[in-house]
């Protein structure tokens, strides 16, 4: 199991309240275009940009030669109109002399195809000849601007990642092996903890061990859980490494990179990775779906948790239209400044976007930017730039940290990753859509919930809701235990607790150690067939899942729901054990409710658990609160979910932007209230 650490110290870049700009190339439009760039930034509210991401081939356009003379004067036009610059270290798009001199930087395929260059991101996370050259970029970019006003903090590379996380290369083989000497150390350790007993799969030396290409049948299952720790480690490992050099060269300048932390976004642990840079920077996308603003929601809220409760940076989400869907939508009306201010109520404090200027050139010319083709005269850039002074009316709660709410959902990378491997129960499982599930629900009641990675302290929440919590290692199950023995309300979900730090299943019966602490055993799953249901006598329908649930202690544990059709007909659903002594309680769901059933449910067991949402009771549902606080003040943030208004009268506190009788569809109000 990975933990998630500490956050790094916080250290913010220094900008004038909360922070507002965009991507910006200027590279791609002639110099003209610039001084009406600066004009606009102005008129919009802008006061920072990112600068330079896929510019490398501009500024290094051969191996020998440097071109820092454009870059050198939009830095100082911008810093002219007093706008900051988050300066990319550039190495996000090799250029093309590097990968003709050098195709073996190139990534390869799980089916062993070399990918090639002409989009962007087409770099080996491990290779060394890739990084030498990246890290002499970034040595001259920090030496040139280390001193420039206008610099306030580094961007490393772009969305690390996002197309190249996994490389089954040659380089990717020699580093995965000397990831797999450092976490085994013995080829022993390796042989046990892989299970190479099965198949005939037992190493006798280390190079003979690959990464999980493309095989006759299912590759090993521990093989594939380690490669994706690695390939995650691998990028980290990168990340270090520029970080290391900027460090070495302009100590003040904070540091970041930008995250995604959305979706299905799944193969950077970024729980782990936030304790390496100074701020934490997150890119989010609304994804078409009856929960898309849940799902941002979730997203921005994961983000503030994994930054440890401090505040963020968005460094990128869209205006409106992005380029990269099967159809891509245009926002409706007031979607832009909604969507941007539910960040910052979650603790975004820099409101950014891809990008400035829509491109007219390129693969992304379809992507919104805060300046569209349209150009000035738009709903896009009007709307822009009421955004703009909706912000400056915020820069009071600059700093604020999240406030933490009494219920939680737990969120695990390594479950997310194992729970989702082949030759599983089923391959229908969503991790991530469960959870989002129940973040709906809590939304749905109006009860505020913090989605907190693994390694999160849990003893100050009332309610912890784990779902699809898969690969329990033994601390994990006795931070569990010790939860609620402490008063605290567990409720966890089928396909938990089944599996260790090595994906061997836990024995003697599921949920493995969970099943003391739940009072249950599962001597064999019961997956359902896709379209296949199953109905439970509390009036809801399961589907995906289901279990054959023998309760081992009656005396403690009460039965919420049970099968009332299919082979589990009569037997226990839904559960929850109260043991003898403490006042906590452990809960489980074996099928899967949705996030239309999962309110019922989870009303009944916030109730237990002596939770109720804050707002008064006919806005609960209707209205997202997110509450930030510092220096006496608590920031109530409103925002509407529905596509009617909601009148809010009677809540006190200090309007700091919108309006709240009513608050209008869509619209998001900020009260600062006083703390107690
Ligand atoms: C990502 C990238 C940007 C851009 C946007 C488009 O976030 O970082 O460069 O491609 O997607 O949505
Ligand atoms: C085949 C193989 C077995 C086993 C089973 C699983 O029969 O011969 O080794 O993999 O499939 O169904």
């Amino acid at each position: 199991m990975t933990r998630a650490p500490a956050p790094a110290a916080h250290r913010w870049p220094r900008l004038p309240g909360i922070g507002y700009g965009a991507d910006y190339n200027p590279d791609q439009w002639p110099r003209e275009v610039w001084d009406e760039d600066i004009a606009l930034m102005r008129e919009a509210g802008v006061n920072v940009v990112s600068l330079a991401i896929f510019s490398w081939a501009r500024i290094q356009p051969t191996e020998d030669s440097w071109d820092f003379g454009w870059l050198d004067e939009i830095m100082d036009l911008l810093h002219a109109g007093g706008i900051t610059v988050d300066l990319a270290t550039a190495t996000a798009s090799p250029p093309p002399w590097l990968t003709a001199k050098h195709p073996e930087i190139l990534p390869v395929t799980r089916t062993g195809e070399t990918l090639s260059p002409g989009a962007r991101q087409h770099w080996r996370p491990t290779s060394p000849v890739f990084r030498e050259h990246a890290l002499r970029l970034v040595d001259a970019m920090a030496k040139r601007y280390a001193d420039h006003p206008a610099l306030v903090a580094w961007h490393i590379s772009n969305e690390l990642g996002c197309h190249n996380l996994y490389d089954y290369s040659d380089d990717a083989a020699r580093a995965f092996r000397a990831w797999l000497r450092g976490r085994y150390q013995s080829l022993d350790a390796l042989n046990h903890a892989w299970g190479t007993a099965f198949w005939s799969q037992r190493y006798s030396d280390w190079e003979q061990i690959l990464p999980p290409r493309l095989a006759a049948s299912h590759p090993n299952p521990t093989q594939q859980l380690d490669f994706k720790r690695f390939s995650s480690d691998a990028l980290k490992d990168y990340l270090r490494a520029e970080r290391e050099l900027l460090r070495g060269i302009t100590p003040d300048i904070p540091i970041t990179t930008n995250f995604m932390v959305m979706g299905e976004t799944k193969g950077m642990n970024y729980a782990d990775w936030a304790a390496e840079v100074d701020f934490v920077s997150n890119d989010h996308y609304i994804l078409p779906s009856p929960q898309a603003q849940d799902e941002l929601s979730f997203s921005a809220n994961l983000t503030g948790n994994i930054a440890g409760g401090r505040p963020w940076f968005l460094m990128e989400h869209s205006t409106s239209a992005v380029n990269w869907q099967p159809v891509n939508r245009a926002k409706g009306a007031g979607e832009l400044a909604r969507d941007a201010l539910l960040h910052v109520a979650h603790g975004a404090d820099a409101v950014c976007y891809f990008q400035w200027r829509q491109s007219a050139a390129g693969a992304e010319k379809y992507h919104s930017g805060m300046v569209p083709h349209a150009g000035r005269d738009s709903e896009v850039f009007r709307s822009v730039t009421t955004l703009g002074q909706r912000l400056k009316d915020l820069a009071p709660l600059a700093g604020a940290d999240r406030a933490p709410a009494r219920a939680a959902i737990l969120f695990d990378w390594e479950s997310w990753w194992a729970s989702e491997q082949d030759s599983h129960p089923t391959e229908l499982l969503r991790y991530r859509a469960e959870a989002l599930d129940w973040y709906s629900a809590f939304l749905a009641l109006g009860v505020r919930a913090d989605v907190v990675p693994t390694g999160t302290a849990l003893a100050g929440y009332d309610l912890v809701v784990a779902p699809v919590l898969h690969v329990v290692p033994a601390p994990l199950a006795k931070e569990l235990t010790d939860y609620v023995a402490g008063g605290g309300h567990l409720v966890t979900t089928y396909f938990s607790g089944i599996v260790d730090e090595n994906d061997h299943a836990h024995l003697g019966g599921y949920p493995g150690p969970l099943r003391d602490l739940l009072g249950i055993r599962i001597e064999e799953f019961a997956p359902l067939l896709p379209g296949e249901s199953v109905a439970l006598d509390d009036g809801t329908t399961g589907t995906l899942w289901s279990d054959r649930i023998e309760i081992t202690d009656e005396a403690s544990v009460e039965v919420l729901a049970s099968y009332r059709s299919g082979e589990l007909a009569g037997r226990p659903a839904l559960t929850r054990r109260t043991p003898a002594t403490g006042n906590g309680s452990a809960a489980y769901v074996s099928t899967r409710l949705g996030h239309e059933q999962l309110p019922g449910v989870l009303a009944r067991l916030l109730e237990a658990a002596g939770i109720e949402g804050e707002l008064p009771a006919p806005a609960r549902g209707k209205v997202e609160l997110t509450v930030r606080a510092h220096q006496g003040h608590a920031y109530w943030f409103l925002i509407n979910r529905t596509e009617e208004p909601v009148d809010l009268t009677g809540i006190d506190g200090e309007l700091l932007t919108g309006e709240t009788a009513p608050l209008p569809a869509r619209g998001v109000a900020v009260l600062r209230r006083d703390l107690p």
